[in-house]
């Protein structure tokens, strides 16, 4: 299935992926691979079952594991839609804190790969360009300051009924932030071959506007 379109969105928390990758995907009527919620539902059943990260093992069993299933906005966990449960910053916290442990990304690796279907897949995450989809027709990498991120952030939170600090929100986001670029396995870092996209002042119209010009110029070629 090599042949298959798939469109790489990767960059830092908060930047805007998900909201663009969305978009992109429903307007090009393509398939969305969310890789973030894959390591937020590995997180949430490690924190529901009481593993400590000190046991890779057991916690790359869980991602291996995993009966998920995507269905508009609803993920399905078994039977049960965790697609808020997922969203707690400190299920975010965890996520990141699972997703250092190669053994982990290993476990997700085909789970990731099965998600490019035809028509076309819009992925998004850290390591979409870089490690799952190095062949991908094209890579974008978001960016945004840590200040807009924050902002979006804890607009977000609010929206979703989640308690949120400004002044936390930002430590936390550092310090996501370091942990996602620093790792040795898969760290966050846009593809040699990414366009790169700073949405510190655009909006997220404006940057899938901008995505799907750039497919346009690549997707006969
Ligand atoms: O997936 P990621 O963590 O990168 O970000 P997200 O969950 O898509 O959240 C970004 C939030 O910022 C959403 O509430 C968007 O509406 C908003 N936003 C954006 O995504 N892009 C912009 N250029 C401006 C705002
Ligand atoms: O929404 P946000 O960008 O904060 O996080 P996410 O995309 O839902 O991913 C949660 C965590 O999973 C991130 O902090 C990353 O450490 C990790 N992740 C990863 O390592 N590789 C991916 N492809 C996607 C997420």
């Amino acid at each position: 299935n090599n042949n298959i379109p798939v469109i790489t969105i990767d960059g830092p928390t908060a930047s805007g992926k998900g909201t663009v990758a969305h978009l992109v995907a429903e307007r090009l009527g393509f398939h969305m691979l969310d890789s973030g919620a894959l390591y937020r539902l590995t997180a949430l059943q490690a924190l529901r079952r009481e593993v400590p990260l000190t046991d890779e093992h057991a916690i790359a069993k869980l991602g291996e594991h995993l009966e998920v299933t995507f269905k508009g906005d609803a993920i399905y966990l078994g039977t049960e839609n965790v697609a808020h449960a997922i969203r707690a910053e400190e299920v975010g916290n965890m996520a990141s804190k699972i997703a250092a442990l190669p053994t982990v990304r290993q476990a997700l690796y085909s789970l990731q790969l099965a998600f490019r279907k035809t028509p076309g897949l819009v992925a998004d995450g850290r390591d979409m360009g870089t490690v799952i989809f190095p062949g991908a027709t094209l890579k974008v990498f978001l960016t945004a300051s840590t200040e807009a991120r924050a902002q979006r952030r804890y607009k977000q939170l609010i929206d979703k009924g989640f308690p949120a600090k400004m002044e936390d929100l930002l430590a936390d986001l550092q310090a996501r932030d370091a942990r996602d670029m620093n790792r040795a396995v898969a760290p966050l870092a846009p593809a040699q071959d990414a366009h790169l996209l700073d949405t510190s002042q655009m909006s997220a119209a404006d940057a899938v506007e901008q995505v799907l010009a750039w497919y346009a110029q690549v997707r006969h070629k």
